[in-house]
């Protein structure tokens, strides 16, 4: 074989190929809150999914670390009862005995001194016999006041410092913080223990599928750009809308609500990718460098009473089932103002997006589940039509499904068959299930899987979550301050307030 031959590599195969999907290396992950509801809901079956898909190492380990006087074989029982019920794949016998081989628990507080000394012995032995290397994520699933006692216990306890040639990381769930002081003081507790480039934070929305696609439908081709700015568009509604109520996370929601929940985290991430500028190259550093800009530059629009709005659902029907109202829910503060509707004006100060308002509303018990990004245009600055011809067309729109009917619609005016000219509105839509086969992948799993394969892009940093509280906190403090939110029936489209909050600049939500 000639040197050229020999230097020859399939490009398909190429270590760059970002088509093919990376195998984590040798590693362990220990969950703390493990008995929790999003660790049984979502990060076991992802992680059990993870390995039947083959994307993870053979010798990967589990480490539940939680108050139960648990066994290994009940750990072990209590994780097969979570991939039984949450799993998307097909079980496979072998791959499940090969992972439940790898599991441990440690029972412990989370100050405890001696479970979490027990713990570093525990990772130590599963580092000599299964091949782990060293490394390990830490998955603190736990609310925000114990991340302090978590972080100086990993410290204490030699945990959070990698043996040479390994890696330690920390994986982090919300909420991060209730405001930007809280979210700034957790980042310094973390920050302290772990280099910012060894943690994670969780937004499960820059998991989704069609969250990623913003970047390749924006930035692969020709035809949006050109459009995509305060020349074309009149203004962009992001929703994410629930019909699910509360029942259940009472204690997780009361003191929350709706713009804590997921406006902070889910949505101002949505807006930045929508906004943001093309990032010189595809890559965690310069694509977080350009969302920090754009949300240093978002600012919440006043005067609040206008250009906000709150409510939290009453009594109603949700299809054909008669629901409770928010404060009749089990164990929630009847007297509570925690809003389960929120919405929000929003604009971004830069040359791109100048005067182009940005609507963010999201709520609980609405009218139908549905995430979309909706970019209204302008008019058309000259109409050669008489106005009773195009009468019964709107302004032209991209919405972005993000879920469920995941996809990409446009709309616009085309001619009404037939011997007059009428122009009406007609949708152009692409959908994910129609023009593809594979499957995607759920967020968790393909988070999960870039934290153990250190590949950071779909992680916002701490600047970005200390940004989207320096925008959400001048409107939360008036909200404290303005008495209670309106409110909404169970199955509708939220308060009268939102509406409103729109008609005053001759805008209308759509009605997804
Ligand atoms: C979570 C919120 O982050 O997102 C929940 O805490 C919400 O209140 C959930 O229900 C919605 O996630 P998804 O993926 O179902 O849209």
């Amino acid at each position: 074989m000639g040197s050229e031959e020999k230097k020859w590599r399939n490009p398909l195969r190429s270590e760059h190929d970002k088509r093919l999907p990376r195998i984590a290396g040798p590693s362990g992950m220990v969950i703390f809150g493990v008995t929790g509801d999003l660790a049984r809901k979502k990060l076991l079956p992802a992680i059990y999914d993870l390995a039947n898909r083959g994307l993870l190492p053979a010798g990967f380990a589990l480490v539940g670390y939680g108050r139960r006087e648990w066994s290994k074989e009940e750990f072990q029982n209590y994780v097969r009862e979570a991939v039984d019920a949450g799993a998307r794949t097909v079980f496979n016998e072998e791959v499940w005995e090969r992972l439940a081989e790898g599991m441990a628990f440690v029972t412990g507080n989370f100050d405890d001194d001696d479970a979490f000394d027990t713990l570093a012995e525990t990772v130590q032995e599963i580092d000599a016999t299964r091949g782990t290397g060293g490394n390990w994520a830490f998955y603190l699933s736990i609310p925000p006041n114990f991340f302090a006692d978590v972080c100086h216990q990993l410290q204490r306890s030699g945990l959070a410092e990698a043996p040479e040639e390994s890696w330690r990381r920390v994986i982090i769930e919300k909420p991060f913080g209730h405001d930007q002081e809280s979210a700034h003081r957790l980042n310094e507790i973390v920050n302290s223990v772990f280099p910012e480039n060894a943690v994670f934070r969780i937004d499960h929305y820059l998991g989704k599928e069609t969250v990623q696609n913003i970047l390749a439908m924006r930035f692969a081709n020709q035809l949006f750009d050109p459009l995509w700015n305060s020349h074309y568009i009149d203004h962009v509604q992001i929703t994410m809308a629930e019909d699910i109520g509360l029942g259940g996370r009472a204690g997780y929601y009361d003191g929350i609500g709706a713009a804590r929940d997921v406006i902070q985290n889910h949505l101002l991430q949505l807006l930045a990718l929508i906004a943001l500028e093309e990032p010189s190259a595809f890559d965690p550093q310069e694509l977080r460098a350009e969302k920090v800009k754009i949300l240093r530059a978002t600012k919440a629009v006043e005067p609040f009473d206008k250009t906000t709005a709150r409510g939290q659902y009453t009594a109603g029907w949700q299809g054909s089932e008669k629901v409770v109202g928010l404060r009749e829910e089990k164990n929630f503060d009847p007297n509570s103002n925690t809003e389960t509707y929120a919405a929000l004006t929003l604009e971004i100060k830069n040359r791109r997006w100048a005067g182009v308002p940005f609507y963010l509303r999201t709520g609980k018990r609405l009218g139908r589940r549905v995430t979309e990004i909706a970019l209204v245009f302008k008019h058309a600055p000259h109409q050669p039509f008489d106005a009773s011809d195009i009468r019964s067309m709107g302004k032209n729109a991209v919405v972005i499904r993000v879920q469920p009917d995941e996809g990409v619609l446009m709309r616009f005016g085309s001619k009404v068959p037939g011997y007059s000219m009428e122009v009406r509105d007609v949708n152009m839509d692409f959908s994910y299930s129609e023009a593809f086969t594979e499957e995607s992948p759920e967020a968790y799993e393909r988070l999960i899987l870039d934290a153990l394969l250190d590949e950071s892009s779909l992680f916002p940093t701490n600047k970005e979550v200390e940004l989207s509280w320096k925008i959400l906190d001048p409107v939360l403090k008036y909200w404290a301050d303005h008495g209670r939110p309106d409110e909404y029936k169970s199955g509708t489209w939220g308060p009268e307030s939102a509406d409103a909050m729109l008609e005053r600049n001759g805008h209308h939500w759509r009605r997804p």
